[in-house]
């Protein structure tokens, strides 16, 4: 994870990474964080994304938080971008804070992703990093999900493919691997093809990239196949945060 916060505007890692699904404590978290960076900052992924950026295409982000990444799509060519976040307080800071840098046409809206407020078919990409992984940190045995955060996953994951164009495309940004999210990614309510890569040095992140409309069957169809690495959990590359939201998520059974 990158640490950009500013001096003396770190927060404390919770005691529990149950604190991640407490819509509180992000608000209190973002009235004392000014800026972090979920797992990498965009530098780290551009190359995986950026030829998905197509000239006008509408963006939305899910779960915005305090991170850099909405600034970035903007400088490359997403200008009609929308952000949410369910936490007033990071909607309050981002909005101003865009503003102080002259970006106002970014749009940066408090809701929260399982009821997305947007009609059908109205962005060409949706893109989220480490939002929705917040839906796994109580998910329990990571090869069979609980029902409630199955449940929470696919009311998300429907919204995504309502709101997406017919040719849209979402791009998730997780520490879940393809083994885990492949048969969520897959199921049968979803028409988009479903592809992944990898980022990261000795520890990787998954960029899964799906575009709508492009699934041939509605079987579990095999996808495009990168080498899976393993999880190397002693990596220094791991900060306290990232290994506490991790080992909730779901590597450390499998
Ligand atoms: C792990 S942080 C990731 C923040 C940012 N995407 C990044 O990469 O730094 C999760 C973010 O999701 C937001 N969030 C949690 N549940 C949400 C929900 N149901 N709908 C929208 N945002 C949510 C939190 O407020 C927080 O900003």
């Amino acid at each position: 994870m990158d640490r950009t916060a500013a001096p003396g505007q770190s927060h404390t890692t919770p005691s529990t990474a149950l604190a991640y699904l407490n819509p509180r404590y992000w608000d209190e978290r973002f009235s004392e964080e000014e800026q972090y960076e979920w797992f990498k900052d965009y530098s780290h992924f551009r190359h995986l994304i950026h030829s998905h950026l197509t000239p006008n295409c509408s963006v939305l982000e899910l779960g915005c938080g305090n991170s850099q990444m909405c600034e970035e799509l903007h400088k490359d060519g997403a200008t009609d971008l929308t952000c949410i976040d369910l936490s007033h307080v990071a909607v309050d800071n981002m909005q101003r804070r865009l503003l102080s840098r002259g970006l106002k046409d970014i749009k940066v809206l408090q809701a929260d992703m399982l009821e997305l407020p947007f009609g059908d078919e109205c962005f060409d990409l949706v893109i989220e990093k480490g939002t929705m992984d917040v839906l796994f940190v109580d998910s329990g045995d990571p090869w069979n999900p609980k029902p409630e955060t199955i449940s929470k996953v696919m009311a998300t994951l429907k919204g995504v493919h309502r709101v997406l164009k017919a040719n849209g495309i979402f791009i998730s940004i997780t520490f879940g691997q393809p083994h885990f999210r492949r048969p969520i990614f897959n199921a049968p309510d979803f028409s988009w093809s479903v592809e992944w890569t990898t980022f990261g040095e000795t520890f990787h992140y998954f960029v899964y990239v799906l575009k709508k409309g492009q699934r041939s069957s509605y079987e579990d169809i095999p996808v495009k196949r990168f080498e899976v690495p393993h999880v190397n959990l002693l990596h220094e590359e791991l900060e306290s945060e990232d290994f506490a939201f991790l080992i909730n998520v779901d590597e450390l059974n499998c």
